[in-house]
């Protein structure tokens, strides 16, 4: 059930969604699912084989229309070039997804400047560089139009061994919550999510990578094990909830962050959280012992 398309047919009809990062992973997850409910889609990233191969089978799948653009988030030039691509096949731009990243775990006094750069300018730059593109597009125009913003739950706890990921994506729910304030008067809505582990293959290869980590630790790592519904998240979840926020149906909701991690990161920030690895029959012995204490 939780994994089954969740809104009404042709939620999105006639709309058309730019998706950054759009041919793989999450992105491309989200992007079919706006297909579905009628949606274009737009998809731009850096490898144009990827995004040409992703919207051959996404238009096959869906039968929709779907336009891959080159282009590296960072570089402006080149999101005003997506802008430009996207009003000359489709006439309008209604939805952003800023959804593209870059990151990897490592110890940060490892890290070059360079490195630090290079994961805050895809995920900040690229986002404040699409926003700026499409809102500046939009306002001209007098367009109504919706931002959704792809961060992390660790936006707002900070995360030790990916910290240029940690104050990029901190920068986004900045950007995200800031403009909903200024630019609701332009009828443009920004909202973002919070995503916990949903695998895909760029997350995964970079960030937990089972195949060199010691067993015991990768075991340890498995992100199962800190989530309290025992489960990782499922594509067409995050899916619903993304077309949710940008359909008409959440009109009302615009400076929030909804958090899609089955409890993960409060599970991490509750003193008491691993108790839950108290087998049961302990718990008579342990309330004995508690008792006792006058
Ligand atoms: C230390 C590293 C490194 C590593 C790269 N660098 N990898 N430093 N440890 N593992 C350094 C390089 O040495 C170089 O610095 C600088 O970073 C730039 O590296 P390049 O390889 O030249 O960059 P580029 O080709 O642009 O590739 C960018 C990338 C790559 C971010 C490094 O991984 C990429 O393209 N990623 C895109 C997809 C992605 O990351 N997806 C995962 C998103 S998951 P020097 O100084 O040596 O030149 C996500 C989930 C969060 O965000 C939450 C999960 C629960
Ligand atoms: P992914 O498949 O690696 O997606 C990242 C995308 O970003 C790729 O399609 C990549 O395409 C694109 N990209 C990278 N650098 C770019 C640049 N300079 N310009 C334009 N596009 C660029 O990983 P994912 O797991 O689906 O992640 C998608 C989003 O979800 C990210 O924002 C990530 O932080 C977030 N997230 C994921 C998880 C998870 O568990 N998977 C959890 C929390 C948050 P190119 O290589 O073609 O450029």
């Amino acid at each position: 059930m939780y994994n089954e398309p969740m809104l009404k047919e042709n939620a999105l009809q006639g709309r058309t969604v730019v998706v950054t990062g759009g041919g793989t992973g999450l992105g491309r997850s989200m992007g079919k699912y706006f297909l579905q409910l009628g949606a274009n889609l737009v998809i731009a990233s850096r490898k144009m084989a990827v995004l040409e191969q992703t919207a051959r089978e996404l238009e096959a799948e869906t039968g929709g229309k779907v336009l891959p653009v080159a282009c590296d988030a960072r570089h402006y030039p080149e999101v005003e070039n997506v802008l430009k691509t996207s009003l000359e096949t489709f006439g309008r731009v209604d939805a952003l997804l800023n959804n593209a990243a870059g990151n990897f775990i490592s110890p940060t006094e490892r890290l070059t400047p360079k490195a630090f750069d290079v994961i805050v300018d895809i995920v900040l730059r690229g986002s404040y560089n699409f926003t700026l593109a499409f809102g500046k597009d939009w306002i001209e125009k007098g367009q109504k139009a919706t931002i959704l913003n792809i961060v992390t739950t660790y936006a707002w706890t900070g995360s030790g061994y990916v910290v240029p990921s940690a104050c990029a994506k901190a920068g986004v729910l900045a950007l995200t919550r800031s403009l909903a304030v200024e630019w609701a008067k332009y009828g443009i809505r920004s909202n973002a999510i919070a995503p916990g582990p949903f695998p895909t293959e760029g997350a995964w290869q970079r960030l937990f990578p089972e195949d060199v980590l010691p067993r015991e630790l990768a075991e340890k790592m498995n992100p199962v094990n800190r989530i309290p519904l025992k489960r990782v998240g499922e594509h067409q979840e995050l899916a619903n909830l993304a077309a949710y926020l940008l359909s008409d149906y959440s009109s009302y909701v615009n400076g929030e962050v909804v958090t899609i991690d089955g409890g993960e990161w409060l599970y991490g920030a509750g003193e008491f959280s691993m108790l839950d690895q108290v087998p049961a029959p302990a718990w008579t012995e342990i309330e004995k012992a508690v008792r006792g204490k006058k």
